[in-house]
């Protein structure tokens, strides 16, 4: 039977480009995640948007001179052509700014509000003596009144960990301009965390399947819950859904606690714009669903704890306060299945920073580079379990030792000697032994490759698939086809036979790791239609008048199947290409001085 497989893909903030260590965290792992699902005929939905609300945007606004909503709208326009180009194949990427997702965050504010969920309290908020806004705690330094370091920041102390309020910091400062901010008394909603306290604890024991570190974060974090703020003294964000509210516009809901709704807000969207508004049920209000959840190890108690006690909250006993986007019913929300989370990637040894050019933005990288070379090394070489680092030595040995000499290689010489022998995929005489050893062996891949991938276990996945295509390697220089042409032709063309057969498996193996570089090599082994592309992007105008652009695509036609395919005897090749490129040396140091010459 088939699966209601959400893959739900951490949402990047709209205020810059993305670099390549950001995309290794949520992007590639959850596309390889559901590429696999749709080739096994899961029913996949995967969602997520640009993050546009709260100060990370506001922050670069004020810096770039724009409004919040310029900064948006640019930054999501670059970032969803850089998944486009990394061919993330989502069903939905939208934005936060989006009616609907403004109705949804409201209702469920509401909701959680009505059931006595969320709490109000007067606070003493910081705000920046020269602009009269709120000042982020993390824009607030000062020293820390616990170990008395002296660039603890109003969230937290970064020498001895623990957790601050602005308001304890000695000496406090802005980090923008270094003026000492002003407390005010201000009113704020709290989400009352201590009450999901024991729900969290029984849910997130349960959940053996999780990464270990997710889990024991998790648990350690539900020790100490107290009622989180909610909301900010903002003007940019989804306004207070409560009457004395209205017209207001010095409050907003948190970012966080919109962001995270998003999940929700874009799975309804993409059902209204398929034309089938209730279809999000399938996988939110189905309790064989899974949802996978994607993100950077910084995201993780925002999927495994604070989300959760949203959804805890809302269907806790079957009243739902809203109506925009159509009852709920009385059936509860999905909680997630799995928390997938990333640890960091570094750039030559040292943190990714924008501002001091340690950085390469996936658009610099894609106008370079092809997106297949870059997905096979943030896969095989990427923060999956540990902090990571890119280096283009490294990237580049890996590009020609490892994807060109085996996958690369491979394929060419099998195709291009096929090609120009038979033209077509020829008729093999008996198979020895070992032939089908080979044959059974490969295509063993598609369950132990798809164990692996179902456990999110994408490096050891796909350093099995280039085992396996080292393995075909092995066996055309043993059998050394080439030369058993000039004496016997009909054993040749049967290893030549055996070795495309493996090809034709492998391409589908390789297919949620390297889409491209599939898809090509499907088209020369003279197959038509995709097995698995393309994307799209598409305007969709709400009742408001106002349009967006989100990026999606008709995955149901994909004619891939995760299964040893059958292919057919007497059918005609494509004049075959390389399916990568060897990369000169000389790139590691254009490469450096490149961002040498960015960080001066
Ligand atoms: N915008 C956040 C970041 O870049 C991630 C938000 S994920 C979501 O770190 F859960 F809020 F959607
Ligand atoms: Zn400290």
């Amino acid at each position: 039977m088939p699966k209601h497989i959400l893959v739900a893909v951490a949402w990047p903030y709209a205020n810059g480009p993305r670099h390549i260590g950001h995309v290794a965290g949520f992007g590639v792992p959850a596309d390889i995640f559901a590429r696999y699902h749709r080739l096994k005929g899961n029913h996949v939905l995967m969602v997520s948007g640009t993050d546009e609300h709260g100060t990370p945007i506001t922050i670069v606004a004020d810096k770039e001179g724009l409004t919040p909503r310029q900064v948006a709208d640019r930054y999501n326009t670059i970032i969803a052509n850089d998944l486009y180009n990394l061919g993330l194949s989502y069903d939905l990427f939208t934005r936060t700014t989006t009616l609907n997702h403004y109705r949804v965050t409201q209702d469920i504010f509401k909701t959680l509000f009505d059931k006595g969920y969320i709490l109000r309290q007067e606070t003493l908020g910081a705000f920046s003596a020269t602009t009269g806004r709120t000042l982020p705690d993390r824009y607030i330094e000062g020293t820390c009144p616990i170990c008395g370091y002296s660039e603890a920041r109003g969230d937290q102390c970064d020498n001895c960990g623990n957790q601050l309020d602005p308001v304890d910091l000695i000496n406090p400062r802005s980090k923008i301009d270094g003026s000492p901010p002003v407390f005010k008394q201000t009113e704020h909603f709290f989400l009352n965390l201590p009450e999901f306290g024991e729900r969290l604890r029984e849910w997130i024991e349960q959940q053996d399947h999780w990464r270990p570190n997710v889990r024991s974060f998790s648990l350690n974090f539900i020790k100490n819950l107290k009622p989180r703020p909610i909301t900010r003294d903002l003007d940019w964000g989804v306004p207070i859904p409560l009457p004395e509210y209205e017209g207001r516009d010095d409050k907003r809901i948190y970012v966080w606690f919109d962001a995270v709704i998003g999940y929700l807000s874009a799975s309804i969207e993409w059902a209204h714009n398929q034309g089938t508004p209730d279809a999000w049920r399938d996988w939110w209000q189905n309790r064989f669903a899974r949802h996978y959840y994607f993100m950077g190890k910084d995201n993780i108690v925002f999927h495994t704890v604070i989300w959760p006690a949203q959804l805890m909250g809302v269907f806790s006993d079957g009243h739902y306060a809203g109506s925009a986007v159509g009852a709920f019913a009385e059936v509860p929300l999905q909680l997630p299945y799995n928390v997938v989370s990333s640890e960091f990637l570094t750039m030559e040894g040292k943190k990714f920073s924008s501002s001091r050019g340690i950085v390469i933005y996936v658009k610099d990288f894609l106008s370079r580079y092809d997106p297949d070379p870059l997905r096979y090394f943030l896969t095989i070489a990427g923060p999956e379990n540990q902090d990571t680092d890119f280096t283009w030595a490294e990237f580049v040995r890996r590009n020609n030792d490892e994807l060109v000499a085996t996958w690369g290689n491979l394929v060419h010489r099998t195709l291009t000697n096929v090609h120009r022998n038979f033209g077509v995929v020829p008729r093999p005489g008996p198979l020895h032994a070992g032939d089908q050893a080979l044959l059974s062996e490969v295509e063993g891949g598609f369950d132990s490759i798809g164990a692996l991938l179902e456990a999110a276990r994408f490096k050891a996945a796909l350093s099995e698939v280039m085992r396996l295509a080292a393995l075909v390697n092995s066996y055309l220089s043993e059998q050394e086809p080439w030369k058993v042409i000039k004496t016997d032709r009909e054993r040749a063309t049967t290893i030549w036979y055996v070795a495309l057969r493996c090809v034709d498996s492998l391409k589908l193996l390789f297919t949620p790791f390297l889409p491209f570089s599939s898809q090509r090599l499907h088209s020369y082994l003279g197959y038509d239609g995709y097995i698995a592309g393309p994307l799209q992007f598409r305007e969709y105008t709400e009742e408001d008048g106002h349009s967006h652009r989100v990026l999606t695509g008709d995955y149901a036609s994909w004619i891939g199947r995760w299964e040893a395919p059958h292919l057919p005897i007497g059918q005609a090749l494509r004049e075959p290409e390389p399916l990568f490129k060897k990369l000169d040396e000389k790139i590691v140091d254009e490469e450096l001085a490149r961002m040498g010459a960015a960080a001066h």
